[in-house]
């Protein structure tokens, strides 16, 4: 019995429905030190990547996006100095970005020399709006760039067979494209590099920027593994950006509609409104009694680091990690939850069943002390628990009331949270106690 249970065995293991559940991790990538990094308003420096790399590696990632070696010095000598320093562990793999264009896949190649393994990732834009405005060119010339580059790439790997290469191939704005369209560009992309279990290749599929409801995405994703004629040799990715807020349900209808695979960012950095937030992907599997292969004990000091790298906030609100998701501050969630952790005591199964409170705090390195805070929106319960959790103080239900009452007054006239040494300190005046 795992500590977290699935959403349909509890609390009816009758019930046959939903009948399409995630049942498995999919392979992560994470792109923060490229999409994450290209969009902040100070890109990180050498020693900002290196501490977020091997917070990564840290983490458990095994296809870390390291950069965009081809588009500055900084980026480009990145990749060098992890590679020449012996700085990328056995079993993770580097993943690096380049439009496809020629003379940016040749430098691309430079900075990969004597690397172990690569996953070489190749992008361009294909949607109608893209072709006509940006590029100016018609369906098949835009099929011709991404072959042509496609052709280079092989040449490159050929050349260098010390390297285990992995090839991802993405149809950028793929979201936005004709389907069929974009089925034939990965059709015409996977003929040329033709992937085989000793020739990985990833198709990559992005809503570059996030364009409709996920269950639309999900049937596009859904569409294109049931069209594409390879699909059995390659490895389904998506990238889902957050333009609409629903970065993560897009992401998690796509491993229904048949990914394999999520890039994406902790906490959600990226361009614009972000990329898919890996933190919450996999702590929602967690919850769910997945293990999603990713360690997240210490989520507080994961947040501190991405904070100082990223030189952005992260929302107090935000899932798993904001300081205010493991604290209760109105009296009836209190009780619940106090009631939760008395169950908790009396009963001997392992699982976890608490009230407001979908993940064990203690999961993440977080503590039950902070659960409950005590403030003008408690009710009665949360003072007296706190005397019983801190001091082993029982409080009948009279003096429970009384107390209450006392603390509301001293709440309503500052209109601020008490910490539990305040209570304790207003408890041993009021009564008294030396
Ligand atoms: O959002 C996007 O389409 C990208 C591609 C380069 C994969 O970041
Ligand atoms: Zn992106």
């Amino acid at each position: 019995e795992t500590k977290y249970r699935p959403f349909n065995a509890f609390p009816f293991p009758e019930r046959t429905w939903p009948n399409n559940t995630i049942t498995k991790a999919p392979i992560w990538c994470a792109v923060d030190m490229r999409d994450g990094n290209q969009s902040l308003i100070n890109p990180m420096d050498h020693d900002r990547k290196i501490r977020f790399f091997k917070l990564l590696v840290d983490c458990g990632f095994k296809h870390i996006e390291v950069g965009f070696p081809s588009a500055s010095e900084t980026e480009f000598n990145f990749v060098r100095y992890l590679i020449d320093n012996n700085m990328i562990p056995e079993d993770v793999t580097i993943q690096v970005l380049t439009a496809a264009r020629p003379e940016l896949i040749e430098r691309t190649f430079e900075a990969l020399k004597g690397a172990k393994k690569v996953v070489i990732h190749v992008y361009n834009a294909i949607a109608e709006i893209f072709r006509r405005i940006v590029f100016n060119k018609s369906q098949d010339e835009i099929i011709d760039m991404a072959t042509t580059a496609t052709q280079l790439v092989v040449d490159h790997c050929n050349k260098n067979p010390e390297t285990h290469w992995t090839f991802e191939y993405s149809p950028e704005n793929f979201s936005l494209a004709e389907i069929d369209y974009a089925i034939r560009i990965c059709e015409a992309v996977a003929d040329v590099w033709k992937p085989s279990e000793q020739r990985p290749m990833i198709i990559n599929l992005p809503s570059s920027v996030e364009a409709s409801t996920p269950n639309v995405f999900a049937d596009q994703i859904e569409y294109f593994c049931t069209h594409f004629s390879q699909r059995d040799k390659v490895c389904i990715s998506v990238h889902p950006h957050n333009d609409r807020g629903t970065a993560i349900a897009t992401a998690e209808l796509s491993l229904l509609a048949g990914a394999d695979r999520i890039e994406g960012c902790l906490f959600g950095n990226g361009e614009r409104t972000g990329n898919a937030d890996l933190v919450v992907l996999a702590l929602n599997l967690y919850s769910q009694g997945i293990h999603p292969n990713l360690d997240f004990h210490d989520i507080k000091h994961i947040g501190e680091v991405v904070k100082e790298c990223n030189e952005l906030p992260i929302h107090p609100r935000h899932p798993y990690v904001g300081d205010l998701v493991f604290s209760a501050f109105s009296g009836s969630h209190q009780d619940a939850i106090k009631k939760g952790f008395q169950n908790r005591q009396k009963q001997n199964h392992t699982y976890w069943e608490m009230p407001y409170l979908p993940i064990d705090p203690a999961d993440l390195g977080c503590s039950y002390e902070a659960v409950i805070r005590v403030n003008s929106q408690s009710g009665k319960s949360g003072a007296a628990w706190i005397l019983q959790q801190n001091h082993g103080i029982e409080l009948p239900p009279h003096l429970q009331r009384e107390f209450s009452t006392i603390i509301q007054q001293k709440t309503d006239q500052s209109g601020h949270e008490l910490t539990p040494a305040e209570i304790w300190s207003i408890f041993r005046e009021h009564y008294g106690l030396t």
